[in-house]
């Protein structure tokens, strides 16, 4: 019995033999592809291991007539239809915690990257013209101030890390939490124009859809830098290119865009930005963990066990 379909050419064949070692499963690149498999066998599953940009929508469950079960690889599940699964009785896992810290490492690693200009530096040495280039002086991070957008698990992991870096930490979030003197703010607006640099360490999807929009960015300023490792949709882009290019943005780093990894070519242009190609969990720790999870939550559900992280 084919119990577990694998869906998702973003598995590295390590993920998916692991996977398929634990249960019998099946494979499909992509939850569209779902449907063309034979019915006999898309009867028998039961569970779903899924990893990918791709949305996992209401057809692609109704194509799994014994669907009880959609887990995630990714603490974001903004690419389910949480709201249809719940509507036909099949849960929802994600994989939270395992990457805070990687994602925060990252996280401050750009920041350093952008604010001293460390590619730039590196590609100069390599080039072996040291010697004959200098590079300009750069721009200080440790004692700024930074609005973290979400204190969040994630966004926690960053703001103790900045805290350490001797800056001064703002925050937004639903509601005033327990900080160690951070200061909170309820406006998002007013919280730019506060800072010199803004983190958005937002969850995904509708709910928080441009919540970064040009009036935000223009509240942070030709001085303010963007950071961004939650998910492209949460900036408003077109916005953000704009103030870039035109030097109304002081920088922006960003392991996350709209439309990955065929990414708006207005971004190789842009000086004032430190890229990377949303890798902030790609560990091989945190990779194995997040696979773990996955895994776990997998077995607990084919075994008639609670769940491990059910988001619905
Ligand atoms: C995932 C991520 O690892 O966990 C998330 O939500 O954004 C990433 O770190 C990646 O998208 C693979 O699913």
């Amino acid at each position: 019995m084919t119990n577990l379909m694998i869906v998702g050419s973003a598995f590295t064949d390590e993920e998916r033999g692991r996977l398929s070692g634990a249960h019998a499963a099946g494979f499909v690149a992509t939850p569209q592809d779902i449907a063309t498999m034979d019915m006999t066998l898309r009867t028998e599953v039961r569970a779903v291991a899924y990893k990918g940009k791709e949305v996992f929508d209401d057809a692609a469950m109704a194509a799994l007539p014994n669907l009880g079960l959609i887990a995630n690889f990714g603490v974001g599940y903004d690419n389910i239809d949480v709201d249809a699964a719940t509507a036909r009785g099949v849960k929802v896992t994600n994989t939270p915690d395992v990457l805070n810290d990687d994602v925060a490492d990252l996280c401050v690693g750009m920041m350093l990257g952008l604010a001293r200009d460390m590619v730039r530096g590196h590609l100069l040495v390599a080039s072996g013209k040291w010697g004959e280039q200098t590079l300009p002086l750069n721009r200080k991070m440790s004692g700024a101030k930074v609005g973290i957008v979400g204190l969040g698990r994630i966004g926690r992991e960053i703001a103790d890390r900045l805290a350490a870096f001797k800056m001064e930490v703002h925050y937004t979030s639903r509601s005033e939490k327990e900080t160690p003197g951070w200061t909170y703010h309820s406006d998002l607006t007013e919280m730019a124009e506060a800072v010199d640099w803004l983190v958005v360490a937002l969850k995904g999807g509708p709910e928080t859809e441009g919540h970064v929009s040009r009036a935000v960015l223009e509240a942070l300023g030709p001085q303010g830098i963007l950071v961004n490792i939650s998910r492209g949709t949460n900036v408003d882009e077109d916005a953000m290119l704009d103030m870039l290019e035109s030097r109304k943005l002081g920088g922006a780093a960003l392991d996350v865009f709209l439309n990955e990894p065929s990414i708006n070519p207005r971004f190789r242009r842009l000086p004032n930005t430190h890229l990377q190609p949303h890798q902030a969990s790609a560990t091989v720790q945190t990779r194995t963990a997040m696979a773990d999870l996955q895994l776990a939550n997998v077995t607990a559900f084919l075994d008639g066990r609670d769940l491990e992280t059910p988001v619905n």
